[in-house]
């Protein structure tokens, strides 16, 4: 049993949590909060004992195996290397690191005090991903592919009302790209590989960050478009282009249907697998497998998980996106 100490209460926190406990691999063990209160009302559901408003004091607990981290992105980084000096294996909300700069120190340090550290892209752990990948994989050539994942946030609300949410806010290093953008990074540098180039025509809020954007990756013989919002809502599926040939995508994340269509022969073959029953199920079980019988995938989400960071900071920055965590 890997013992779980958990960084914020928020929604995504409780899904994470849930998804541990239909495990029998985990124990929600302990919560960290700035506020007690907080931290015990949020724990004690999933059966956690141990409760802090102190980071410094959850982090020396030699009762703990994993630090899960869910706070706003600009405080990732350094509550990671809190958790890595103290010998914690370490599973941080996507995006990672506001930049590479972070990403690099991180895992530096992750490897200096041999623990593992995973970003929890849960897309990536999920079996439909893979398969569409190797669907990929199969065509003869590919022609172009248009990528897109963009839900209204309730928080755009907030922005609308003169408030500054941490997700729209520069000092948290948010914005559509760092929140949803990522999803598509990771997709396209998956499937497709680096790009010689990329650009992002940012749709900037007055906040300062991207509510909305188009990114282009480009390839020697094709390119990839990628459409991002967290102020309007996407309901178009994501394809892929091959001749007479298109993968069709139902969604990005928790993709629940693959659609092979070929209008030569007229024939759509579905080739999606059932979805876990809880999505953040997949991403659990592989780092848990991970810590407790390491192999080579994890340089292999490492790879990619850098290559992220890398081509999200590239275009954020061509775009005239900065972070108070870039200084
Ligand atoms: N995988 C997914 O599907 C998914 C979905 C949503 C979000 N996320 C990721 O999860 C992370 C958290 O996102 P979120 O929307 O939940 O963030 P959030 O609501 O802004 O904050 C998360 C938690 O961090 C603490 N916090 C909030 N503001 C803080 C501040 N100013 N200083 C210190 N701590 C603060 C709060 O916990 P306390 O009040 O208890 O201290 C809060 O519950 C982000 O990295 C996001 O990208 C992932």
């Amino acid at each position: 049993m890997l013992a779980v100490g958990f960084i914020g209460t928020s929604m995504i926190a409780h899904e994470f949590a849930k998804a541990l406990s239909m495990l029998n691999a985990y124990k929600v063990k302990a919560v960290y909060s700035r506020t007690l209160f907080k931290a015990e009302s949020f724990g004690k559901a999933y059966g956690a004992d141990l409760f802090f408003d102190d980071l410094e004091q959850m982090m020396a607990s030699p009762e703990l195996d994993v630090i899960y981290i869910a706070s706003p992105n600009s405080l990732h980084f350094e509550q990671a290397m809190l958790a890595i000096a103290n010998k914690k294996h370490v599973i941080v909300e996507k995006p990672a690191f506001s930049n590479v700069k972070e990403w690099d120190a991180a895992h530096a340090a992750a490897d200096e005090h041999g623990v593992k550290l995973f970003e929890a892209a849960r897309h990536l752990h999920d079996p439909n991903f893979q398969i569409i990948k190797d669907e990929i994989a199969k065509l003869d050539s590919i022609d172009n592919a248009i990528l897109y994942y963009g839900k209204y946030s309730s928080r755009y609300d907030q922005v609308l009302a003169g408030e500054e949410p941490n997700i729209f806010s520069t000092k948290f290093s948010g914005g559509a790209l760092m929140d949803l953008g990522v999803y598509t990074l990771y997709a396209a540098l998956a499937w497709f590989g680096e790009p010689d180039s990329a650009e992002y025509v940012a749709r900037k809020i007055q906040t300062g960050v991207d509510g909305s954007g188009t990114i282009l990756f480009h390839y020697p013989y094709f390119d990839v478009t990628m459409h991002i919002s967290k102020n309007y809502n996407l309901h178009a599926p994501s394809e892929i282009h091959s001749g007479k040939k298109t993968l069709i995508l139902d969604e990005l994340t928790g993709t629940t249907s693959i659609e092979r269509e070929d209008s030569g022969t007229r024939m759509t073959v579905d080739l999606a697998v059932e979805p876990a029953e809880h999505l953040m199920l997949d991403e659990a079980r592989a780092f848990q497998q991970e810590i407790e019988n390491p192999s080579d995938k994890y340089e292999e989400w490492r790879r990619l998980s850098r290559q992220v960071a890398y081509w999200s900071e590239k275009i954020r920055k061509q775009a005239g996106i900065h972070f108070a965590a870039d200084e």
